[in-house]
């Protein structure tokens, strides 16, 4: 039965660029659409640009423009990004919308209605000069506990103890540098407690969150009742001014979710569908993709402001965790802050778009681009399996057609059309690691297949050539039934897929019946392998970016997404960063075995020229074994600090090559990185070399 399903991806920041951290989620997001209409479902794919707030308005100052101007041109730039990396939208509309301003109205006053919003006096820093209050990551001051300088006003870095902005000492605009006065605002809250019961039973028993989300929202926020939501700000503000509350601007983030409804309501205005057979139809799904940095405001507020307005709830928040590269944050500096446009300079979006694929699961997990294994994979995968099947058989038939009659293969393209709905339930479950896996098995039976054949050799001899022919058009159905299953991932080469063999794919039931007697066509050049020079060339470009200066903005423009993301709501959904709620899956005692944990001695320590988080450890394993490690403790360690120390290390970690050498190890420690990180330490006694069971 065809279902109807409303889709959406978190909706981009209008003050930054698309990256590849970004590309992580609207890749996801786009496979799962894809793979929803291939299979005949009235599948949607709704997302715009988030276009409010401080950020922008700062940025268009600094720039001498028009904030309409700013976020035309960062729509166009976002746009061309997605394009090129194959995302498809069914609209692209922007928070900034006739559309959202009504919608936005409608909600408000269905919370009105519901008695929800208080008025409450709020003493708050304003900066005099650039005439704006002052989100509590736009002021610097000295902490008022320990008398660290130039902490946030949110908290201290140094003595880790939380204040609020008017409690810094020597407060200092970050914006112009001006010392801000305190000012009264009155500010509109969401009373959102009024809902909890709601909240509890469905984030708790609706099946739309993930277990480990489910269990962090009851444990961190659920467990006590729910702070009012600050959602109005004060001008000036880029934004909606409030209706019945002149000079008050609707914070951000309560106008940005409600551009999922305003984008749909663009596409059924320009379709003539009717919006409310999306929102409001219990027969309609509705999913959001999302990153978990933003999961308070999609499974908390969010659900609270559809079930106030009468719009259906999500069926499914799918919830992500974070890119990094090589192993750690996204850098500028070392190259890593990677822009998808920078990307597209170098390398094809279909080896992204299937490296995460083969990354992503079902669950929160962050996922990391290493690039070495990024090209090895495409080169051993896309290029070494599965183009690989239509390179070697493509060229023998060109020109020519498949066998009248699909010839007998042993049984392979059935066991191929088995797989289906497998392979479907692990799109479905957003398991995409598992969906490639099962695809790449059914390559690898296909390269088997055509191995034992050869039809290279038999063409030597003309009395062959039907044998030829039916081999040929064996692989090639095979190759078909794998450019189906793929199709999500890899639109292009279903496309050409389609082309090459004269019958396009357009459903995922393609892959149940062989092909008999189309004409095959010319071999087009499918996928390249991944020379490494064009990794390298994209680094050198990424960290080139930084150098074009566009620094000021983008440090200004970081600072408030953080802001945006954390303050408002006064609980703060990046918490979630820091916690790690859940004990990962099981594992036998012969996978911890496998790790090779031993105690060893540091007996050097150094810092890395350009590296603004590494040390350099030589660390003694015992007898003259020596080996070279490098951390990323430099925020938490001084090199002095580790010297003659003993730490634990994973002795048995493959190698990593890395900018400043080659490291041989890792070091145990506890904590999420940056200053929060512990190293671990075996009590006295123990030597180096021991092995750690
Ligand atoms: N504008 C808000 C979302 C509003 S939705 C009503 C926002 N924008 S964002 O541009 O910062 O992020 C957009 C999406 O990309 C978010 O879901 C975010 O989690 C995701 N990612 C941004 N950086 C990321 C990584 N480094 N890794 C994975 N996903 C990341 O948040
Ligand atoms: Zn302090």
């Amino acid at each position: 039965m065809s279902r109807r399903i409303l889709v959406t991806a978190a909706l981009p920041y209008a003050n930054g660029h698309i990256h590849l951290g970004h590309l992580v989620e609207y890749a996801q997001t786009d496979i799962w659409v894809r793979f929803q209409k291939l299979r005949g479902h009235d599948c949607r794919f709704f997302c715009a640009d988030d276009t409010h707030g401080t950020s922008i308005m700062i940025r268009a100052r600094q720039e001498g423009r028009r904030e309409e101007d700013v976020i035309a041109d960062m729509r166009e730039a976002h746009l061309r990004d997605f394009a090129g990396f194959d995302i498809e939208f069914d609209n692209y509309g922007s928070t900034h919308s006739e559309s959202n301003r009504e919608l936005c109205a409608e909600f408000w006053a269905a919370l009105r209605r519901a008695d929800m919003i208080v008025a409450r006096d709020v003493e708050r820093l304003f900066d005099p000069e650039v005439g704006t209050f002052l989100a509590d990551r736009f002021v610097r001051g000295t902490c008022p506990k320990c008398g660290t300088e130039g902490q946030y006003g949110d908290g201290c870095e140094k003595c880790l103890s939380n204040y609020a902005p008017t409690d810094l000492l020597n407060p200092r605009s970050t914006l112009s540098g001006a010392t801000p006065e305190l000012r009264t605002s009155t500010q509109l809250f969401v009373r959102i407690e009024d809902l909890h019961e709601f909240l509890g039973t469905w984030t708790q028993t609706s099946g739309a969150l993930q277990p480990e989300i489910a269990n962090y929202l009851q444990g961190h926020f659920l467990g006590e009742p729910l702070r009012d939501w600050d959602v109005s700000r004060p001008a000036r503000y880029f934004g909606f001014e409030i209706p019945d509350s002149p000079g008050n601007y609707w914070y951000v983030w309560f106008d940005a979710p409600i551009g999922y409804v305003a984008s749909t309501r663009d596409w059924c205005d320009r379709t003539g569908e009717s919006l409310d057979g999306w929102w409001k139809n219990p027969d309609c799904e509705i999913h959001h993709f999302i990153g978990k940095d933003i999961t308070y405001f999609h499974t908390l507020f969010w659900p609270a402001m559809l079930k106030t307005a009468g719009y259906q709830l999500p069926t499914k928040v799918h919830i992500h965790g974070f890119l990094t590269v090589d192993g750690e944050k996204m850098s500028k500096s070392r190259g890593t802050f990677i822009r998808g446009s920078t990307y597209l300079q170098h390398l094809d979006p279909a080896y992204l778009r299937y490296y995460f694929a083969s990354k992503l699961g079902p669950r929160v997990d962050d996922l990391d681009l290493n690039l070495e294994d990024f090209r090895n994979k495409i080169n051993s995968d896309l290029v070494g399996k599965v183009v690989n099947i239509a390179s070697r058989c493509a060229r023998l038939l060109a020109g020519r057609s498949l066998s009248a009659a699909y010839p007998e293969d042993g049984g392979l393209f059935r066991e191929g059309a088995a797989a289906s709905e497998r392979i479907a339930a692990a799109y479905e479950n957003c398991d995409y690691n598992q969906a490639m896996r099962e695809i790449m098995l059914l390559a690898d039976r296909a390269n088997q297949y055509i191995d034992a054949q050869q039809p290279w050799t038999l063409r030597k001899d003309p009395a062959r050539a039907d044998d030829v022919q039916n081999i040929c058009s064996v692989a090639l159905n095979l190759f078909r039934q794998i450019a189906v299953y793929l199709a999500p991932v890899l639109p292009r080469l279903a496309r050409q897929t389609g082309e090459l063999l004269s019958a396009p794919i357009e459903h995922w039931d393609a892959a149940q019946q062989p092909l008999s007697g189309t004409p095959v066509n010319e071999f087009q050049h499918l996928l390249k392998r991944i020379e490494i020079e064009k990794v390298n060339a994209m680094l050198a470009d990424s960290q080139d970016d930084l150098a074009k200066k566009e620094a000021p903005t983008a440090a200004a423009g970081a600072a408030v997404v953080g802001a945006e993301a954390a303050g408002g709501s006064g609980q703060d959904s990046g918490e979630w960063l820091e916690k790690e709620p859940l004990v990962a899956d099981l594992c036998t005692i012969d996978d911890f075995t496998k790790v090779d944990l031993r105690v060893a001695r540091v007996v050097e320590a150094n810092h890395v020229q350009g590296a603004d988080k590494l040390l350099q450890l030589t660390l003694s394993l015992g007898g003259d074994v020596r080996r070279n490690v490098f951390a990323g403790i430099k925020a938490a360690y001084a090199p002095e600090q580790l010297v003659g120390r003993l730490v634990v290390v994973v002795a048995n970690l493959a190698p990593r090559k890395m900018k400043f050498g080659v490291s041989e190890g890792m070091v145990c420690a506890a904590g999420s990185g940056g200053r929060d990180v512990f190293l671990l330490a075996p009590d006295s006694g123990a030597q180096p070399g021991q092995r750690v069971h």
